[in-house]
């Protein structure tokens, strides 16, 4: 019998429920991890930057806290005596700094509170029955402004909104990066519609480098948005906080096994108006890809910054290099180096920005990787 989805809600998972979720998604997000390297890798992440004082938190969705908790429980001791309503859950990255602009306030780039969504599952057994779409929608009046999604818009079919939480329903946007195609443009925060989702001296940084860069960055980005010409809104997440480390932190479990561990993870002009930083992925059967977080260049410099991370690329027998929507004129002088431009057809980005106006017009600015 299908279920009646305004009977469902969203809710912070509780520690054992955190536990029983990461044992689930061995299969998605741990392959090549025993289940006890799985659960490390997940518990170190939770100490990362940008995951501490709550900021990455585990959602589900679930009918009333008590019974799904019980049956969770249950199946967490392996009894079969009752299936719990559906064990959806998620990942969400709380209070990540961002900037919009919006031209028509005249007012430069505002700091703001975004959301950035990861790990979104459904145990097998349940899905094709809308929990996760359902969830995704739900999600948006977990963390939208209120005074911009208020709770009387809520659909009546939906049942009663979320309850709020300490710390939620302040943000502005939120994203994230499909690996399931189209699927989060039908998850909008109301039934039935699609809104959802050269020649310089170079040094290479560690850790503590790239977190520098990216605090120097986030200034030169707000600079760049507030010139901007692009005539509506413009949002950007910033790398700092633990953003832009996270992507190299949550692979470092594979790459400490490769036999010369990466330690470098940018790469800036003496003069810092060139510079890069990336993660490298070197999980087989996948080709071993250095992917650049951020960018920073002109075409003067550009040629000299891409000859520093093919360097870097030899070193960790790298063999595929990807830069995520590069400036158009950057994206041309690559070309005549040999890169090629693809359109992606997995992390595709998407989201949900909560003020007025028609999302075709506001623009992702710096939407790397
Ligand atoms: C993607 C996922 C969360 C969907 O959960 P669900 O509860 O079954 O979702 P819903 O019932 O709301 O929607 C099902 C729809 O998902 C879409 N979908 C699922 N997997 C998909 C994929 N790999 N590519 C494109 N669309 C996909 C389909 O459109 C499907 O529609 P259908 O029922 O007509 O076949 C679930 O399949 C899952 O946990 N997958 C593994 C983890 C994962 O890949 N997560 C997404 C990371 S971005």
């Amino acid at each position: 019998m299908a279920t009646d989805l305004s009977t469902l809600s969203l809710f912070p998972a509780t520690p054992e429920q955190i536990t029983v979720a990461r044992r689930r998604t061995l299969h998605e997000w741990g392959k090549g991890l025993t289940m006890e390297e799985h659960l490390a890798r997940d518990a170190s992440q939770d100490q990362f930057d940008g995951s501490r004082d709550g900021r990455l938190t585990t959602w589900y969705a679930g009918r009333e806290y008590g019974f799904h908790l019980r049956s969770l429980i249950w199946r967490f001791k392996g009894a079969s005596a009752e299936r719990g309503p559906a064990d959806p859950g998620l990942q969400v990255r709380m209070r990540d700094v961002s900037l919009v602009v919006d031209p028509a306030k005249n007012k430069g780039a505002e700091t703001v509170t975004c959301y950035g969504i990861a790990s979104v599952f459904t145990p097998l057994e349940n899905r094709g029955n809308g929990f996760a779409s359902h969830m995704m929608r739900l999600l948006h009046w977990v963390i939208a402004d209120e005074s911009l999604l208020p709770s009387s818009k809520f659909p009546a079919a939906w049942g009663t909104p979320p309850l709020k939480v300490d710390g939620t329903r302040n943000g502005r946007f939120s994203g994230l990066w499909s690996d399931v195609g189209d699927f989060y443009s039908s998850c909008g925060p109301v039934h039935g519609k699609r809104e959802g989702m050269g020649d310089q001296r170079y040094r290479n940084d560690h850790d503590a480098g790239v977190s520098k860069l990216w605090e120097e960055d986030a200034g030169k980005m707000r600079a760049d948005m507030e010139k901007s010409e692009h005539p509506g809104i413009s949002f950007a997440y910033l790398p700092i906080q633990g953003v832009a480390s996270f992507q190299h932190r949550r692979l470092e479990i594979f790459l400490q096994r490769l036999p010369v561990p990466p330690q470098t993870w940018g790469v800036a002009s003496t003069d810092r108006t060139a510079y890069a930083t990336w993660t490298i992925d070197p999980r087989p059967p996948a080709l071993r890809t250095l992917t650049v977080s951020r960018v920073r260049a002109d075409p003067q410099n550009f040629r000299g910054l891409v000859g520093k991370i093919l360097e870097v690329a030899r070193k960790h027998d790298v063999k595929r290099i990807e830069m995520w929507n590069l400036p158009v004129k950057l994206e041309i002088l690559a070309g005549t180096f040999g890169a090629a431009t693809h359109s992606r057809e997995e992390h595709l980005p998407a989201f949900k920005f909560y003020g007025e106006g028609p999302e075709a017009e506001i623009s992702w600015a710096f939407n790397e990787r």
